[in-house]
């Protein structure tokens, strides 16, 4: 099989985008909530209207990964929003990076999150953070291995249930 597509997301990419959003976080955490809530959850993160106006905003950018004509991951970078003391408006922050199960450990994920970081340090080195499940060891190596270090913890919230969530930073 050819090597998955990358390209950036535009806003007629709405629908694509809202629906590769909810079925990745749903087939990576899905588990970890009442259905319930997971829905409410997915409609605020991953609903048209609001992948609508992430799409409409300059400061965000997101891309799509393609295999077989089929949208089969997808990222999002942006200005950074985590609640760490030491966040200035000069900072980028990774904030989606997600393949369906049956792409992932191919490489595919390491080339999204270099086409996330050209965009966030288009116009020079700048202090970049991701917030990660405390739990996805595996997310947690590969952004160590880009020179990512923990420097904070926050509550990711879902409903009634209260992630524990790893703040990392590089620069
Ligand atoms: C994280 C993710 C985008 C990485 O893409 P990928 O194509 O699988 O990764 P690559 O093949 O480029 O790199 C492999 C590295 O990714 C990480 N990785 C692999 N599978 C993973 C998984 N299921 N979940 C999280 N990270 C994973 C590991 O660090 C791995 O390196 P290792 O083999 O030395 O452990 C992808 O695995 C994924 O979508 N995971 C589920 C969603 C997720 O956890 N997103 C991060 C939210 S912060």
């Amino acid at each position: 099989m050819p090597a998955p597509t990358i390209r950036r997301a535009t806003p007629e990419d709405a629908e694509a985008l809202s629906r590769i959003g909810a079925e990745t976080f749903s087939e990576t955490f899905g588990h970890l909530y009442p259905p319930q809530d997971l829905r409410d959850f997915l409609e605020s993160a991953y609903g048209l209207e609001k992948t609508r106006r992430d799409l409409a905003d300059r400061a965000k950018a997101a891309w799509l990964v393609e295999a077989d004509g089929e949208v089969v991951g997808h990222a999002m970078a942006g200005a950074c929003d985590l609640p760490h003391d030491e966040v200035t408006p000069t900072c980028g922050e990774l904030k989606r990076l997600y393949l369906l199960k049956r792409l992932q450990g191919d490489g595919t994920g390491s080339r999204l999150l270099a086409e996330a970081f050209a965009w966030l340090e288009r116009d020079g080195p700048r202090r970049l953070w991701i917030g990660v499940w405390s739990e996805n060891h595996g997310a947690q190596r590969l952004y160590a291995r880009m020179g990512f270090e923990k420097v904070g913890e926050y509550e990711f919230i879902v409903g009634q249930t209260r992630d524990r969530e790893f703040i990392l930073r590089r620069g």
